[in-house]
């Protein structure tokens, strides 16, 4: 049977390795490819630049060439999903699924664009992290933050590790990306949508209506979860996983 490569793009200001229950679940069977961004994890860091969307999708393809990976399914939570947006104008004839999780296809409203702008001259005038314990708790959950030390610390350990100038050049990016909402009823192949129940970020009614709009969408919503659901309810996260990869398999087939 088609096992298409999983490929997943991480949400900001984190790396890949916030794929790794993704990575545990899937990686025995089917090929998982999650790169860090520029500017993240393992890359060198990004400095005195705007790390455009379309500059990610960019990226996001000349790994997959460089590494074979012709076809595939494409996950992206949160900054990671403006990216997949911009990876589906780039190249979408090569992705047989989407993963679409905590993520939004509208554009920054005024007010958030100019929140971004303050967070980056916040972080360039030497408060990282401060800023960055702030964002911990709007990205995780009550439930979480309460619940789940361990992953608080995991998460808590990689926001800070991330280089406060990779930080403010993705913000800059963030704040510019295309309304992809025009893209939405294009996307025709399956698409799961996720969001985490208690997402500050987006909110469960948004990331519902952003599914209706796709013609071959499924919505999921993550119990206990916020903004990461993909891992503060990894198995809920990879059952949704696991289903759109059975309906992939199915359309190949068909
Ligand atoms: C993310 O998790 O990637 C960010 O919350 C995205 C954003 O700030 O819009």
């Amino acid at each position: 049977m088609y096992q298409p490569t999983l490929v997943f793009v991480h949400a900001f200001p984190l790396q890949s390795a916030m794929w790794q229950p993704q990575q545990n679940a899937f990686g025995d069977d089917v090929r998982v490819f999650a790169p860090d961004l520029p500017g993240f994890g393992g890359q060198a860091r990004l400095d005195g630049e705007t790390f455009s969307m379309k500059l990610a999708a960019r990226f996001v393809q000349r790994e997959l060439d460089a590494n074979k990976i012709d076809r595939f399914v494409l996950a992206g939570l949160s900054m990671g999903g403006y990216i997949a947006f911009e990876c589906w104008r780039l190249f979408g004839d090569r992705i047989d699924g989407m993963i679409l999780a905590d993520t939004r296809a509208t554009p920054d409203s005024q007010e958030a664009r100019a929140g971004r702008y303050a967070a980056a001259e916040r972080i360039g005038r030497g408060d990282f992290a401060e800023w960055a314990e702030e964002l911990l708790g709007n990205l995780l959950s009550p439930a979480t933050l309460r619940d789940k030390p361990d992953l608080v610390d995991v998460v808590r350990r990689i926001i800070h590790s991330s280089p406060p100038e990779s930080a403010v050049a993705a913000l800059l990016g963030m704040a510019q990306r295309n309304d992809s909402t025009s893209l939405l009823s294009e996307i025709n192949v399956p698409v799961s949508v996720i969001v985490g129940e208690d997402d500050r970020i987006i909110s469960v009614a948004e990331s519902r209506a952003m599914a209706s709009e796709m013609p071959n969408a499924t919505f999921t919503s993550i119990a206990g979860a916020g903004h990461l659901s993909n891992l503060e309810n990894h198995d809920a996260f990879n059952t949704a996983v696991k289903k759109l990869l059975e309906l992939v398999s199915q359309q190949a087939v068909a």
